[in-house]
């Protein structure tokens, strides 16, 4: 059986934009994020508090998020890589954060500089300034499944950084399959793994379409119980260390499935998509790249 609801994260604004080519002017971000939030979307990522070296995309996170203060109806989270980034997101107004640790030592190196272990003590001191501010705080795992220097990873690397994920205080752990090649046949036992240690109700899934898996690798996991799937609106984003690895699983796709399943979203699919066609004849007609993918639904 599927949960009669599911909480859907739509993490666009910022694991979308963080992998386009094109920097988003800051107010056309703040009007994407206004329309996800408009079309029932429960929470809508918003930015993240990153190094601008690293990302330049997201260089505008504070005027952002000071941008959306006062929006009512949705969580906007934003991602934290430390605490200087947690102090910066919470003076600019965030209300919850996430921190993101890797299963793969290679793919935490590119992506965060440091350490699986490194990383896990950095974000021990997020997660306990977060406690201290009774801020919810989200933990993601990157490459549940494989990476793309390590390939395949045991499921044993993942539960690993769940427990300490969970045991620094996360109220809910993401399991992302960042470069999407996961199927079932990986991704069955890695969840059996993970739901050892996690309890169900603090689980989310976040899956990639680069091999066109992502709806069936959903599937399996609402038929496993879980109730929390990301997505992003068009398929926006993709993975820098994997060249030609298409974006994560479309928000759209998620829903129309769902809506077949008669499973409740709380989204209503046609303002998301009014919201895309707007946005594909309007402020995003110079984001080339935003264009191209709203097209696709528009
Ligand atoms: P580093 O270079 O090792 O850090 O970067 P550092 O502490 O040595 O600092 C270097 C410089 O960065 C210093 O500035 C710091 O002040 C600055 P300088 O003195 O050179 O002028 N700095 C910062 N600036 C702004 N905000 C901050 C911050 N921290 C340091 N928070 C660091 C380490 C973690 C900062 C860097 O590697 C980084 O920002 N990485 C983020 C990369 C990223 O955002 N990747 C994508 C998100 S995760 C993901 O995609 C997976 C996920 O989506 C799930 C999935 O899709 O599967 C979650
Ligand atoms: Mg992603």
């Amino acid at each position: 059986s599927i949960p009669e609801s599911v909480t859907i994260v739509e993490v666009g604004p910022r694991d979308g934009l963080q992998n386009e080519k094109e920097i988003v002017p800051t107010a056309v971000k703040v009007e994407l994020i206004k329309m996800l939030v408009s079309s029932g979307l429960p929470v809508v990522e918003a930015t993240s508090f990153v190094s601008p070296k690293w990302i330049p995309q997201l260089a505008d996170a504070k005027d952002v998020v000071s941008a959306i203060q006062g929006i009512v109806g949705s969580r906007c989270p934003v991602l934290t890589p430390n605490l200087k980034g947690f102090e910066a997101a919470v003076s600019a107004g965030a209300k919850e954060v996430a921190i993101f640790a890797a299963a793969s030592e290679s793919f935490s190196q590119s992506n965060i500089n440091c350490s699986i272990k490194d990383s896990l003590a950095r974000y021990r001191d997020v997660a306990l300034a977060a406690s201290n501010l009774s801020i919810p705080i989200r933990g993601y795992i990157s490459c549940v499944v494989g990476c793309p220097v390590e390939g395949a990873i045991p499921p044993s690397q993942v539960v690993y950084v769940a427990q300490e994920l969970l045991n620094m205080g996360c109220t809910e752990i993401s399991l992302g399959d960042t470069i999407g090649v996961g199927t079932p046949g990986t991704v069955i036992p890695m969840l059996q793994a993970v739901l050892e240690v996690v309890p169900i109700e603090k689980l989310a899934v976040h899956f990639h379409d680069t091999y066109g898996q992502a709806l069936s690798n959903i599937l399996i996991s609402l038929q496993m119980g879980i109730r929390t799937i990301d997505s992003s609106v068009s398929g926006l984003g993709g993975c820098p260390y994997a060249k030609g690895a298409s974006g994560n699983v479309a928000t759209e796709d998620v829903v129309y499935m769902l809506n077949g399943l008669g499973v409740k979203t709380n989204v209503d699919l046609r303002k998301l998509i009014y919201c895309l066609q707007t946005l594909s004849t309007g402020v995003f007609v110079k984001c080339n790249g935003i264009v191209k993918n709203m097209l696709v639904v528009g």
